[in-house]
């Protein structure tokens, strides 16, 4: 079976088991604080498990694009040095919420990797959990009886809280595990060494291919266990690892998976790949795995960039840039070139990668560009530091190496070897250590448990409709981050937008009935489902019913800009083509942000066209519709949805016109498109390869930016005594370009005068032609030229002037070469102790330095001293 056909015999297994298939949801997370990442294919079905959203379908299967490179699941450093770690992988999953349990569970995993992948028996071992004292939890003596029917007891290995107690992060659903081992070692191997002392101890081919996992329990801040509403079933195997034990390889790069990548690396480096631990060997892998990870990551909408999510992107990117760079000694961009033969690969169960794939390949390229850029340069600087610094190198150097240009220490470390030198690790790993407890301090939060008051756990969103409404705290729970407290707020039904799609959250107060005292919300969020409110003070009375009201005047903004998005996006596509699609975007009560893919600038024609699309639609004053439907409907009406977006399996649909736009979105609208009043675009740029970012105003601000612009206008015509501004200007920079060449003339014709005169005046001096005089010329450019024409006509010059320029009295010196290579004399040494008479400063080279002042009337001081120095 070919890795596609692997993927497939999953899904379908799990479909004959009455599962539902669902799309992998995005590898990278939005709208959950906790997590950058999808790290587990148990992600997206956090808020089931917590209870906090219905469950619809009670068995679910699927192949989920996962990324372990942040926080409790980091593998990046072991990947590609081992054969078995990737960053990005799929997991292959089957649930139970609240369904089946570990019974079906392991029956239905032994039934398909025995029967379905003929997997030999002889060649698993399962692990069960042990029990853990400190949780005061209990051996799984169930888990250990439903595999006693299908394994010998010898097979069976206890396993500690470490290893089989699953948990997501710090906080959140957990429970004991059961994970499936295969042995793949030769059979003298096997005979050598017991493959069951293996297990769990990093053998390459004694490894973990499927974790199945028994929720029952939420991990809480204070690290205490809480019984979960329901029992559930979480699955993962490693698809990766699956297709090697399936394919009969040693190692996951010599699947199918990867082995395309690996030959065309081979053949454009010239280097044999062996699946050894050969630098050039891990430095494919490296890439191979890279790649995938990078273009993921893209085609979900995370572009490389110097923050949070964007910057792991950049970061395995470059590593895999660096690979290629040291080992393989690609010195032009190439991973670039690899991403036509990944969207042939995966392109049919990931169709991201097939419309996103432009985009793709140019966003990977040109960070390939900047990134080699930045390591020549650090080339050049380390050559600097070589060449000056005799013996090893600093610790406190190689780590400005690691900081500044993306230098790993090993890098630094082959070139120190190229050099006969070694670098001082110790220093270099304090100065890193000091660096990650910085950046820790900076970013800790101190989140405490969710404090209930009252039952319930669902927040009803009523704010579609109202912006008004009685609530209820159900709970609350203070957060503290750099030094300061907020407190977070669950209500039993809200009027107030959760930040989410672009739309900025509401803010507002909470009244209370009882005594009319308020707090004010600064921001609402949604994390895992749940609407919570942000407050800077707590009530006093936390009991009893409040009155939610929202900021009214503001959501009013927002929602007319956030409409506008909408015509916006339309008439894009409308004007430079239905490639565009939305990159990002950011709507609040002062503006839009829309950023989308395009390849070029937007033209000032086409922007127009855009900005009069969008505001005859305004006039047509387009009632909002609003439709809740099955997201195939939602495709069939020809919604416009994120590639990648997570959805539920039903959706909202906004149109405005079925005709123009139509887009699935959570947000808040305008009730008809007049409201919006006015749009007009204010900026269009590039935020990144291939993405174009712009930047519109609305309604009142979008007027006051007009009536601003107006009111120049009218200005200049009041200035300029003329209606026709424009005329009026064009004859007005002729007019100075031609006076600005008459004078041009005449200063020449004036330098010429001058320097007749000068060279009359000049004295000689013990062999020196000196010139120290005042100069009358209003010019310091012209100074300069007068200066430098008497260094090319007169022999032995010393030449000092003293001139008044702009009211200011200024200095210039100019002395022959010779004189500055046979006498010593140093024009700038010169001119710092002429530049005291006139109070003022300077500088400049050894034969020509000038210096301004602020007391013309030091001049002939300053020229009288300058005649002391030849004599
Ligand atoms: N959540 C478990 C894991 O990631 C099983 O899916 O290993």
């Amino acid at each position: 079976m070919d890795s596609n056909q692997i993927r497939k015999s999953f899904l379908e297994f799990f479909k004959s088991k009455e599962h539902n298939i669902v799309a992998s949801a995005p590898m990278v997370v939005k709208n959950d604080p906790t997590l950058m990442f999808t790290n587990a294919g148990m992600n997206q079905f956090k808020d089931l498990f917590l209870g906090n959203a219905p469950i619809k379908f009670p068995r679910v299967a699927d192949t989920q694009k996962c990324l372990r490179v942040s926080g409790k699941h980091n593998d990046l450093e072991e990947v590609g040095v081992d054969t078995y770690h990737h960053t990005m992988f799929e997991m292959l999953g089957n649930w139970s919420f609240g369904d089946y349990f570990k019974k079906e569970a392991i029956d239905w995993a032994w039934e398909l990797l025995t029967e379905v992948y003929k997997i030999s028996k002889d060649n698993i071992y399962i692990t069960v959990f042990e029990g853990s004292k400190e949780d005061g939890l209990p051996f799984d003596q169930d888990a250990y009886d439903f595999w006693k029917k299908h394994i010998s007891p010898e097979r069976i290995i206890n396993g500690s809280k470490k290893d089989n107690f699953w948990e997501m992060g710090d906080t959140g659903p957990c429970g004991p595990c059961s994970e499936i081992h295969v042995d793949i070692r030769d059979e003298a191997q096997k005979r050598l060494i017991d493959g069951k002392t293996l297990v769990n101890n990093d053998h390459p081919q004694v490894i973990e291919i499927w974790n199945l996992v028994f929720m029952e329990f939420n991990r809480k801040a204070d690290n205490s266990l809480e019984k979960l509403p329901a029992k559930h079933v979480d699955t993962g195997m490693g698809f990766e690892r699956l297709c090697m034990v399936i394919q009969g390889k040693k190692s996951n790069y010599d699947t199918d998976v990867f082995q395309d990548y690996i030959k065309f690396l081979s053949a454009k480096s010239g280097i044999n790949y062996s699946s050894s631990d050969a630098k050039p060997d891990v430095a494919m892998r490296v890439i191979a795995d890279h790649l995938r990870a990078i273009a993921f990551a893209i085609a979900d909408g995370q572009l490389p960039s110097n923050t949070g999510a964007g910057y792991v992107i950049r970061r395995i990117l470059r590593r895999a840039v660096r690979y290629g760079y040291s080992f393989l000694d690609f010195k032009e961009p190439f991973i670039f070139e690899l991403t036509d033969i990944l969207s042939e690969k995966m392109g049919v169960e990931f169709p991201e990668l097939i419309s996103q794939r432009a985009l793709i390949k140019k966003v990977i390229q040109e960070e390939e560009i900047s990134f080699l850029r930045t390591l020549d340069k650090g080339i050049v600087r380390f050559q600097e530091y070589i060449s000056k610094t005799p013996g090893n190198i600093d610790g406190q150097f190689a780590f400005e190496l690691y900081d500044t240009y993306g230098f790993p220490v090993d890098l630094t470390q082959l070139l120190a070897r190229e050099n006969k030198v070694q670098v001082e690790m110790e220093e270099f790993n304090q100065a890193l250590q000091k660096q990650k407890d910085r950046s820790r301090a900076a970013t800790s939060m101190d989140t405490g448990d969710w404090i209930e008051l009252k039952p319930g756990r669902e927040t009803q969103f009523v704010g579609y409709e109202l912006l008004n409404s009685p609530v209820e705290i159900l709970r609350y729970r203070t957060v503290k981050s750099k030094g300061k407290e907020q407190y977070q707020l669950v209500l039993n039904q809200t009027p107030f937008y959760s930040e989410s799609g672009g739309q900025i959250g509401d803010t507002g107060i909470l009244k209370r009935t009882e005594d009319n005292t308020t707090i004010n919300i600064v921001d609402t969020k949604k994390e895992n489902g749940v609407i919570v409110h942000y407050a800077e003070k707590m009530p006093e009375n936390l009991l009893g019913s409040f009155q939610a009201v929202v900021d009214k005047k503001k959501r009013t903004l927002i929602e007319n800009n956030h409409s506008a998005t909408h015509l916006l996006h339309a008439a894009l596509r409308k004007v430079i083509g239905t490639h565009v699609e939305q990159k990002g975007s950011l709507v609040n009560e002062e503006n839009l942000r829309f950023d989308f893919s395009h390849f070029s600038k937007v033209t000032d024609e086409q922007i127009a066209e855009i900005e009069k699309i969008v505001n005859e639609k305004i006039r047509d004053n387009i009632a909002l519709n609003v439709q809740v439907v099955p997201i195939d409907k939602a495709r069939e009406m020809g919604a416009m949805a994120l590639f990648g977006e997570k959805y539920g399996d039903t959706v909202r649909v906004v149109t405005f016109d079925k005709d123009y736009s139509i887009e699935l979105c959570g947000g808040t609208h305008v009730s008809a498109t007049g409201q919006i009043g006015l749009f007009k675009i204010v900026s269009e740029g590039a935020v990144a390869a291939g993405i174009r970012r712009i930047e519109a105003l609305t309604a009142d601000k979008a007027e006051a930016l007009i009536n601003s612009e107006l009111s120049l206008l009218n200005n200049l015509r009041d200035v300029l005594k003329t209606n026709d501004v424009l005329k009026s200007t064009e004859n007005l920079i002729q007019q100075n370009a031609d006076l600005t060449a008459q004078i041009e003339v005449l200063i020449r014709e004036k330098i010429k005068a001058l320097k007749t005169e000068l060279k009359n005046k000049i004295q000689l001096i013990n062999g020196v032609n000196s010139i120290i005089e005042t100069v009358d010329i209003d010019s310091a450019d012209a100074i300069k030229d007068l200066a430098f024409q008497l260094r090319g006509e007169v022999e032995n010059l010393f030449f000092v002037a003293g001139s008044i320029i702009k009211g200011k009295p200024n200095i210039t010196v100019m002395i022959a070469d010779n004189l500055v290579k046979e006498k010593g004399f140093n024009a700038g040494s010169i001119i710092r102790e002429l530049a005291k008479e006139i109070q003022g400063g300077g500088g400049g080279q050894a034969f020509y330095a000038t210096a301004g002042g602020n007391n013309p009337a030091g001049i002939n001081s300053a020229l009288e001293k300058a005649g002391k120095i030849l004599v």
